[in-house]
């Protein structure tokens, strides 16, 4: 049985099939159907949902993705839906909550497809900010939702008009008070036809299910599995999800490097990361969108193994190791070793992605990652570029790569990296680099990027690398500035 707190009501679910997503719950069978589908997969907003997790001394409040949240991974949770903010009997404008009164003086909205899921990301907003927090944090929290209508002029202006009004008392805090006070079943599962789904909350129970459950697919915040259910209608007899064991999240930046647990979510982990490594902010910045961000994870990511994924090649060029365990070990292995051919991995069937670590950043380290895609926000990457090395006694040494959207698992250019190695870093070696590296990949063409758009890209990101280093020319737009 799971046990999750819908608005203001406490709910107890044990029958219902594993790959169920909470908009399917609540569309279907809770009769809570303001939440919309407009993609089912994560791209447009309109299933937006609050969740809060208790944090030992309060709850914290996140946008997720509905269509893309697996209902068993709600056990412990506050889900809030746009069903919920104001009272149905409301019958005036001022009766609404201050963000849904905002949007309908701005006249943020027209079809109204899209409106639930711009409530409940501006409600995330409401929730996180007492004070309006500027246009650039409201376009980073609103860029997972679309619009195809109105334009996004007036629903910006209705982020800034909700702060105008008298701030009004969170309508769910008593029921969540209650709700997380209450103790919860230790051992959460659900059960449907003889599918099953695990929630285990310790490694050991983890890696003893995975053991006794070699087929059961492992399921994190599920931004990429849960594409598998809703667009090629996959299903799997037993899940298993590690999002709530402990051992998965921890983060940890001491003498031995950094240590990010791979069911840490990229909302929870990049504040970490990017202290140590601020090269990287904007490619995390740019990662999917809040509610992507706010679910997804590292071991997600890797487990997925895509070529297009994007913190691989980033963790490529930081000489990352994963760490693998199963019911009997651990072991630890590069993450350049850890992809074999396209979505396939040297992970065992009773294996884990347990962490990954970054060993301590040595002082003279250079590094630089580009994402090159179509959209600022909410967009997949074309090419990814990810370069570091070290200067020692003038030239460079330990020269590490890591490219996405070149081969089909996110790869290095061992040619480039022996190449840089004891060369100067210069223009005229840039340059030379340049002719070695259109020579070290065969990319495919796809609906994202030719064959010849992404070594041409490759080569550009080397030499913008050498223009931003050599600091003769700012090449970035800095989000604030849009
Ligand atoms: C709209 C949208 C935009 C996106 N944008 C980006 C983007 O810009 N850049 C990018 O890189 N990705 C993007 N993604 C992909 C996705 O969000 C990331 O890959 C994310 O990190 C996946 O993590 P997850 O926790 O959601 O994984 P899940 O979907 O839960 O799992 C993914 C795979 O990993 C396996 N897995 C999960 N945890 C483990 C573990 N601990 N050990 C072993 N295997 C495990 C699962 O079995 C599954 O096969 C996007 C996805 C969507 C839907
Ligand atoms: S329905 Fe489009 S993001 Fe969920
Ligand atoms: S109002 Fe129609 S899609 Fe936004």
């Amino acid at each position: 049985m799971i046990e999750f707190l819908v608005n203001h009501t406490p709910v107890e679910i044990d029958d219902v099939a594993p790959n169920t997503s909470a908009l399917d719950w609540l569309r279907t069978k809770s009769g809570l159907t303001g939440s919309k589908e407009g993609c089912a997969s994560g791209d447009c907003g309109a299933c937006t949902v609050i969740v809060g997790a208790s944090t030992g001394d309060g709850v914290r409040y996140q946008s997720m993705n509905a269509c893309l949240l697996m209902l068993g991974n709600l056990h412990g949770k506050h889900l809030i839906t746009v069903d919920a903010l104001s009272d149905m009997s409301a019958t005036t404008v001022e009766q609404l909550h201050p963000v849904q009164r905002a949007m309908v003086e701005c006249h943020g909205s027209q079809c109204g497809f899209c409106t639930p899921g711009f409530i409940m990301s501006m409600f995330g907003l409401y929730l996180n900010y007492r004070e309006y927090p500027g246009r650039a944090t409201v376009i980073e929290q609103l860029g997972g939702n679309l619009c195809r209508c109105t334009g996004y002029r007036p629903i910006l202006e209705a982020c800034q008009h909700m702060y105008e009004f008298p701030r009004v008392a969170d309508p769910f805090t008593e029921a969540a008070d209650q709700f997380f006070q209450r103790p919860l079943n230790p051992e959460p599962c659900l059960t449907h036809n003889g599918q099953q789904f695990f929630l285990p909350q310790s490694l050991p129970d983890l890696l003893a299910l995975k053991d006794q459950y070699p087929q059961a697919k492992l399921l994190a915040g599920g931004t990429d599995l849960a594409l598998e259910f809703t667009q090629q209608l996959r299903d799997y007899d037993t899940l298993i999800s590690v999002i709530e064991v402990a051992e998965l999240q921890h983060i940890r930046d001491d003498e031995t490097g950094l240590t990010l647990g791979a069911a840490a979510t990229y909302a929870d982990l990049v504040p970490t990361l990017c202290a140590r490594y601020p090269e990287a902010k904007e490619m995390f910045h740019r990662l999917g969108s809040a509610q992507i961000r706010n679910a997804g994870t590292l071991g997600g990511s890797l487990g997925n193994a895509s070529p297009i994924g994007d913190p691989a090649p980033l963790l490529m060029a930081l000489d990352a190791q994963l760490i693998l365990a199963n019911a009997h070990g651990e072991r630890s292995v590069p993450v350049g070793e850890f992809f074999l051919a396209y979505r396939k991995t040297v992970l065992a069937d009773n294996e884990v992605i347990v962490a990954v670590r970054i060993p301590p950043r040595p002082p003279s380290l250079t590094l630089a990652c580009y994402k090159i895609s179509k959209r600022m926000e909410d967009d997949i990457s074309a090419v990814l570029l990810a370069i570091a090395f070290e200067q020692v006694d003038g030239v460079m040494r330990n020269v590490k790569t890591g490219f996405g959207g070149m081969a089909a698992t996110p790869a290095a250019a061992q040619d480039l990296e022996t190449f840089l190695d004891g060369k100067p870093f210069t223009e005229a070696v840039m340059e030379q680099a340049g002719d070695v590296l259109v020579h070290a990949f065969n990319p495919m063409t796809d609906v994202r990027a030719s064959r010849d758009y992404r070594l041409t890209t490759c080569r550009n990101l080397l030499q913008r690398f050498w223009l931003e280093q050599s600091e003769q020319t700012i090449t970035r737009v800095s989000h604030a500035a849009l």
